[in-house]
């Protein structure tokens, strides 16, 4: 969709980057790291100066105990951490649970790893509660790992405390490890609150808890990101990430540091930032007779397009939309691994206002027009 958006010169709500810039104190800690020579490699896992700011805002943030040479790896963002981690750890054969919709990586990464996804279905309709009854049922005894992803991408939801009790109940009846993708862990609205799995004391041994500073930094190009994990899981990842990638860039994980030093303000504006985008983005959305799931975390809104296109299947949808309107969203069945998603799209709200309003002014354009998309 980035690609279509481009050659049809469409304002891209599809790929979930912002378009403005990261804090300037970032930019000028990246040239210092430059200027000081930090242009080798770092150690294979991680500069160790890194790996105690993790461990310093693991311990604040997550409530997470790590030890930066046992635990922690920087890896080449949130997404070499989560291949890196499946392949270390899981079998050929194993199975491995994933909740739909999804993140796009997750499946591919557990095919490569050689073990089979089998997907549980969260559904929008209902708030994308977990049915405990039907869960329970997807467990057996090939079962290996669960992936968890809160705040979610592309659902917005925010996993609550009772439901990470009850995945943690399964991982320890199961005897499973929890790889929990929390990349969107500042990201969130209306009060709620970002739990790490990690963080419960049964879990503590079970769990890879992966995170980076693309999203909260506004830095998708710099690909710093890392894992935490139990000292033997914590090995077999970083033999992984050596033979996978060496390293992640050098002066960027050392400017890295001056990001995990930003005072909580930084944390409070982005928080309310975001969710005047969200609010501005939701409210125009459902205007044009999306049906919308208002998300309580991370920078996506979940849109039903049937009301608007009854005909039309998502890929259709959304390439009509980006060909006509000059918006472009992500087709809904790109989360899923089963063809579901059919009637949805998903757009992203980590633009600048400004941005926000043009896409905005086109599909109200769009909705004037009464243009059949379909
Ligand atoms: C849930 C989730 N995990 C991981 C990533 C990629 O993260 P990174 O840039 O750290 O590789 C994304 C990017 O959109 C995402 O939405």
């Amino acid at each position: 969709m980035t690609r279509l958006a481009s050659k049809y010169d469409a304002i891209n709500l599809a790929q979930g980057f912002p378009d403005f810039s990261c804090p300037p104190e970032l930019k000028r800690a990246a040239q210092k790291a430059l200027e000081e020579d930090y242009n080798q490699y770092s150690l294979t896992w991680g500069a160790p100066i890194l790996r105690e700011a993790i461990a310093a805002k693991a311990r604040k943030y997550n409530e997470i105990e790590a030890e930066p040479d046992e635990n922690i790896i920087v890896t080449c963002g949130t997404t070499e951490a989560m291949v890196a981690s499946q392949l270390a750890i899981l079998d050929p054969g194993d199975e491995l649970v994933i909740f739909s919709p999804h993140y796009e990586n997750y499946a591919p990464d557990a095919v490569i790893s050689g073990a089979r996804p089998r997907y549980f279905a969260l559904d929008g309709e209902e708030g994308f509660a977990i049915d405990e009854e039907k869960f329970k049922k997807v467990f057996n005894s090939k079962t290996r790992g669960i992936i968890l992803n809160t705040p979610n991408n592309p659902s917005g939801k925010v996993f609550s405390k009772r439901e990470l009790k009850l995945v943690a109940d399964l991982c320890n009846d199961h005897d499973l490890v929890c790889f929990t993708d929390e990349i969107y862990e500042h990201i969130l609205y209306d009060g709620s609150e970002h739990i790490s799995i990690a963080s419960f004391p049964s879990m503590r041994e079970r769990t890879v808890t992966i995170s980076g500073f693309s999203k909260t930094y506004s830095v998708t190009g710099w690909r710093v990101g890392y894992a935490i994990a139990e000292r033997k899981m914590a090995e077999a990842i970083k033999k992984m990430h050596d033979f996978l990638t060496v390293g992640a860039p050098h002066p960027l994980q050392i400017a890295c540091t001056t990001a995990l030093a930003l005072p909580d303000s930084y944390y409070t504006k982005l928080k309310k930032d975001y969710q005047k985008k969200r609010d501005m983005l939701f409210s125009s959305l459902e205007s044009f007779g999306f049906r919308c799931a208002k998300p309580s975390g991370a920078y996506y809104i979940w849109s039903d397009f049937s009301g608007i296109d009854p005909k039309s299947n998502d890929v259709e949808f959304a390439e009509n939309l980006v060909k006509h309107s000059g918006v472009a969203g992500v087709p809904g069945s790109s989360f899923y691994s089963n063809g579901s998603g059919t009637k949805k799209i998903r757009f992203t709200f980590s633009k600048k206002v400004k941005t926000l309003e043009a896409a905005c002014e086109r599909l109200e354009r769009m909705g004037q027009k009464s243009v059949s998309l379909g």
